[in-house]
């Protein structure tokens, strides 16, 4: 039998790795995937060598366009939060992965998939919920749910009897537990675990802190077109180098930084810290081109719909009916979200302060405190007025 890994080459995966070529005497296909997590893939392949991994069962991939176009702009364009304040930065990127990992499977004729996800959590739900709906009849081994592995004392001790190499700063108590792609870094427990603590200056990673950051605030434009950004300060980007010019702009002024209290879809809650320097901009950026742009009704039907989508994506319903539902009537609304929107980026602070665009339906002749020419009859307001507050009345002679 065979077992299609999804492996980041850190020691966790690597004890996975060893771990089911023990458990299952299986032959194990190592996948890796390029995010944008900012890490060399190279050793990954050697590891996978070193365990004795054939170098044609090595996937590595690099999925950072694909990743930005197919999953992280249909999202933005949803203006998706969960819980108000989390931009999804994991939970977007797992559908992708278990995609791939069950493409793989079928190519190589292999009957099982991995990750190495902890039975806690959420993202053994994303990875599970995608691979069952991409292949309902497909065996699942989550080592983290089977093992007696249960301490990181005990997850060392296995490495070293296995010659499994282990990072210098994983020796001791690992710090905590991070997660990252192109789109964020997300970290959590040991020193997070207590909610009441600030998060610790060094466990921020890609964001400067906004009290260091230029005391000159920094104007930018990003254009879109459809509802997705396409250009930086004039210059026409792809997607994933677009994000990438976003996240250096964000870094520099300590932008997307957040401590959150969330609820995982199992039921705990859990205290995390975010760093989404780019997707901020572009988050706030896309809502700047969109009160020009969008109609009031299209507009507020989707601030209802963003949690109930932002919802999917968080407990892993990418692969369902009910978010392409979702998806298809948001794509619709962007059809004339294009334009530019102006942002001024200054401590941690992205806002916007200018935005045109050929489709606007800001009418200046309209909204003017000045002579309007005729262009709207306040008096019709009163008869507006009147009837909005006919059921107020009655009700007010009623209960007064
Ligand atoms: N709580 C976040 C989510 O569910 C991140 C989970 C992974 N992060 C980590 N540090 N292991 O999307
Ligand atoms: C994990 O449990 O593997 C990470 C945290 C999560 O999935 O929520």
């Amino acid at each position: 039998r065979r077992v299609v890994l999804a492996f980041s080459g850190g020691l966790d995966t690597s004890v996975i790795l060893k771990w089911l070529q023990q458990t299952y005497k299986c032959e194990v296909v190592t996948f890796t995937a390029d995010l944008g997590q900012g890490e060399e893939l190279g050793p990954a392949r050697h590891k996978a060598e070193l365990m004795g991994v054939r170098p044609e069962h090595i996937f590595i991939e690099d999925l950072r366009e694909e990743f930005v176009r197919d999953y992280v702009f249909p999202m933005m364009r949803a203006n998706a939060l969960y819980e108000g304040q989390y931009l999804l930065g994991t939970s977007i990127a797992r559908p992708l992965i278990a995609k791939r990992q069950i493409e793989i499977a079928r190519t190589l004729n292999a009957d099982a998939v991995s990750h190495g996800a902890t039975g806690k959590g959420n993202d053994q739900v994303r990875f599970e919920l995608g691979y069952y709906a991409l292949n309902p009849d497909i065996r699942i081994i989550a080592p983290w749910r089977e093992w007696d592995l249960t301490s990181r004392e005990a997850l060392i001790a296995f490495a070293e009897d296995h010659q499994i190499p282990i990072p210098r700063d994983k020796r001791g108590e690992s710090p905590f537990s991070t997660d990252a792609n192109i789109l964020h870094t997300s970290s959590e427990g040991k020193v997070l675990e207590d909610p009441w603590n600030e998060v610790p200056d060094y466990v921020y990673s890609r964001t400067d802190n906004p009290e260091d950051a230029p005391n000159t605030p920094q104007y930018i434009t990003v254009d879109f077109e459809g509802g997705d950004p396409v250009a930086v300060d004039g210059e026409a980007l792809s997607p994933a180098s677009l994000l990438a010019r976003l996240n250096d702009l964000g870094k520099t002024h300590g932008i997307g930084r957040l401590d959150l209290v969330e609820n995982r879809f199992v039921g705990m809650k859990s205290r995390g810290m975010y760093e989404t320097p780019g997707g901020t901009i572009l988050h706030i950026a896309h809502r700047g081109i969109e009160q020009i742009t969008l109609d009031r009704g299209a507009m507020h039907l989707k601030d209802e719909l963003g949690p109930k989508y932002a919802g999917l994506i968080y407990n892993g319903f990418w692969f369902s009916p009910e978010r392409e539902m979702l998806q298809a009537a948001i794509d619709h609304s962007q059809k004339k979200v294009t334009g530019t929107v102006r942002l001024k980026l200054y401590k941690g602070v992205a806002a916007v302060v200018g935005r045109k665009s050929p489709y606007s339906l800001y009418s200046p002749g309209i909204v003017t405190f000045e002579d309007d020419a005729g262009a709207y009859d306040q008096r019709d307001a009163e008869g507006f007025i009147k009837l909005n507050a006919l059921r107020l009345r009655l009700l007010g002679r009623r209960d007064l």
